[in-house]
């Protein structure tokens, strides 16, 4: 590869040609890349972290690798979140990891010290590419994820709500009286769920970035579908979330979290039926709902389970010291 060059998200052409080399290189059956408009969004830089996103060209100037890196600001200010992606006509000859040096070097000049990454492979596999490349390069297993994905149309088991509690839906705007409390909710998702030894903190969450995120998915064209459990006493027992991209046949089941002292009433599986009941216009058309979870989830793998969700992929969380 005879140089790596930075881009800039908001040059159209630019990105158009850097989507297009990660569209190429992707091409998984159990997970569909992200849309333009969602990357360009997401490798925007903002309060909450630095972005760079690069591409690699051969000695004639044509694109054969293309990478990202994000490095958060207001939590995990040790990481640098890293992904290449070579397409597979220009594998196997050093463009992934000249790439990768390039991007381990820019976070090391902000300050990075655990560079993060996350490959995937089939379920019926020991890994791919991107696991032995991964490997290859010094990073090391935290924890295992297993991936999920429910064939649509489902047929959902009934809604049971345990007594005491009522349910809440919405898309778009987080209700004024309820945002500084699902900013808690969105904050807690990292030390409630499974996680690894990596040292990963809680994301900061507040109401003005539940505010931004809002902004940023219409600016994708994504709709987020809520539904918050609400104990006796109002307070926010719990939430999940199911993202529609604005084009395409996925739907993703994002965060659920249940509060620990409301857990085992069957609040988890309760708020994914609401949430597939109160998206029933959204789910017209769509193929699939995809989801991750630590493989030792096992109280929201077992709801999962419990929907018809069935494990497609793994995906590790590895990482390495820069
Ligand atoms: C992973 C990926 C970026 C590798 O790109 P690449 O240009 O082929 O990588 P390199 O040629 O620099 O490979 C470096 C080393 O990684 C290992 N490696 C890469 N692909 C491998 C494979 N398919 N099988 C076994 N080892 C592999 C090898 O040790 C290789 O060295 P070698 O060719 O001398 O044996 C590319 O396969 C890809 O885009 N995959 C899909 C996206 C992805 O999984 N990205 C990983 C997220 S970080």
């Amino acid at each position: 590869m005879a140089r790596v060059d930075e881009i800039d998200v908001a040059d159209p052409s630019a990105f158009d040609e850097f989507h297009d080399v990660y569209l190429r290189s992707s091409g998984r059956p159990f997970d569909a890349p992200w849309l333009p408009a969602e990357k360009r969004v997401n490798l925007t830089d903002d309060a909450y972290a630095a972005k760079v996103a690069v591409i690699g060209r051969d000695d004639a100037g044509a694109p054969v690798a293309a990478g990202w890196c994000v490095m958060p600001l207001s939590d995990n200010t040790r990481f640098a979140f890293v992904e290449v992606f070579v397409p597979p006509e220009h594998r196997r000859r050093g463009h992934g990891t000249r790439l990768l040096d390039r991007l381990l070097a820019m976070a090391r000049s902000h300050g990075r010290t655990t560079a993060f990454s996350m490959p995937a492979w089939a379920v019926e596999a020991e890994g791919d590419a991107g696991r032995w490349f991964a490997e290859a390069h010094g990073f090391e297993l935290d924890i295992l994820d297993a991936v999920r994905e429910l064939a649509l149309p489902a047929t959902l088991p009934p809604l049971r709500l345990a007594p005491g509690y009522t349910l809440g839906t919405w898309r778009g705007a987080c209700p004024d009286e309820l945002v500084d409390e699902y900013a808690e909710l969105r904050r807690m998702l990292t030390s409630e769920a499974p996680s690894g030894e990596a040292g990963l903190e809680d994301e900061h969450w507040d109401a003005e970035r539940v505010r931004k995120d809002e902004a940023d998915l219409v600016r994708v064209g994504r709709t987020m579908q809520v539904v918050v459990a609400r104990a006796a006493g109002g307070g926010l027992a719990g939430h999940t979330q199911l993202a529609f991209a604005g084009d395409g046949v996925d739907v993703y089941q994002w965060d659920t979290l249940v509060r620990r002292e409301h857990r085992g009433h069957g609040l988890g599986l309760a708020l994914k039926i609401r949430a597939m009941q109160a998206s029933a216009d959204l789910l017209e058309g769509r193929r699939r709902v995809t989801t991750f979870n630590a493989a030792s989830n096992r109280h929201m793998i077992a709801v999962n389970e419990k929907l018809g969700f069935r494990q497609t992929a793994w995906t590790g969380e590895y990482v390495r010291a820069i």
